[in-house]
């Protein structure tokens, strides 16, 4: 479970992230911070695209360039839109790709203005998710 001083810092750059949503079809930006097991925090947001079905969601966003950036266990990730949404079905699995099985992922809602709208885990979010070798929360 994030302290509160983590969680503030994860808001916060989540707030941050989704100054730099680029949604001119949608006008739903959605800024993600991640906490990786390293300690690190990588920030994502959705990017559009004129032919719609290449956009990216915002958490994918954050969970490939922390990827590429040689961080791949999440800890925890906040999300930030304008009504509390929380993660959809894709973004969910690919954030179950790279969980810690010793440490549970928890995913944050909130909006703008810092309110949390949820507090969860990934495991409750994506029961029985696909993963190789019979993986399931
Ligand atoms: N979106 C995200 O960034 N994350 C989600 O989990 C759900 C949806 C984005 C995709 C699209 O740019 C906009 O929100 C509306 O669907």
């Amino acid at each position: 479970m994030l302290s509160e001083e983590t969680l503030e810092r994860l808001v916060d750059a989540a707030i941050k992230a989704r100054l730099n949503a680029y949604a001119p079809y949608s006008n739903y930006c959605v800024g993600a911070a991640l906490l990786m097991a390293d300690g690190r925090i990588v920030t994502g947001c959705n990017v559009e695209n004129a032919s719609y079905g290449l956009s990216m969601c915002a958490e994918r966003s954050a969970v490939f360039a922390a990827a590429g950036a040689g961080s791949r266990t999440v800890h925890a990730c906040v999300v930030v839109t304008a009504d509390g949404g929380t993660p959809c079905g894709a973004c969910r699995q690919v954030l179950s790709e790279f969980h810690d099985d010793a440490h549970p992922m928890q995913i944050i809602a909130v909006t703008p203005d810092g309110t949390t709208v949820m507090n969860t885990w990934l495991r409750d979010l994506l029961p029985n998710g696909f993963g190789f070798g019979g993986r399931t929360f």
